[in-house]
């Protein structure tokens, strides 16, 4: 396993679309591993390949509910609901943080490291992550859904 740089800021890496993953080898575990020692080193909550120069739909998270890191390979939302209007940061927009409007709950499928399909549903902290995430995917950042919050919201 190995710590990789993550991408910043004007990085033009993080605004090009990530390509679908076909090859389920032992690269793309280890790739996998590394995005998930680089999320912790960085006390993120997730991590998406683009954000270390790899354009490939592979995303991993944590929310620290005890559940352990997620991998997520070619992920897709397949149902929304509710919204949520909450702080959001990146690690490849440092010291950047804004209000962006989520989805209060998400679906998601994507395959594993086998390439084995599977669902997960996310409310709150990790509907918002699975979102921040996919939007990395297609080389959408935060700070473009950035929204001022008014009094009343
Ligand atoms: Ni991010």
């Amino acid at each position: 396993m190995a710590l990789r740089k993550v991408r910043i800021d004007d990085d033009p890496v993080l605004r090009k679309m990530s390509k679908e993953v076909i090859k389920f080898d032992d690269r793309l575990k280890e790739l996998a591993n590394d995005m998930i020692e680089t999320m912790y080193q960085e006390d993120g909550v997730g991590l998406a390949a683009p954000q270390i120069g790899i354009l490939k739909r592979l995303t991993v998270i944590d929310v620290y509910d005890d559940s352990g890191p997620k991998i997520l390979i070619n992920p897709e939302i397949i149902y929304e609901e509710g919204e949520q209007f909450e702080i959001e940061g990146c690690l490849s927009v440092p010291n950047v943080t804004g209000y962006v409007r989520r989805p209060l709950i998400a679906k998601v499928k994507a395959q594993d490291l086998e390439g084995q399909s599977f669902e997960i549903i996310g409310e709150g902290l990790l509907a918002r992550a699975l979102c921040h995430e996919i939007d990395h995917l297609n080389g959408v950042l935060f700070i473009d859904k950035m929204e001022i919050k008014d009094d009343d919201e």
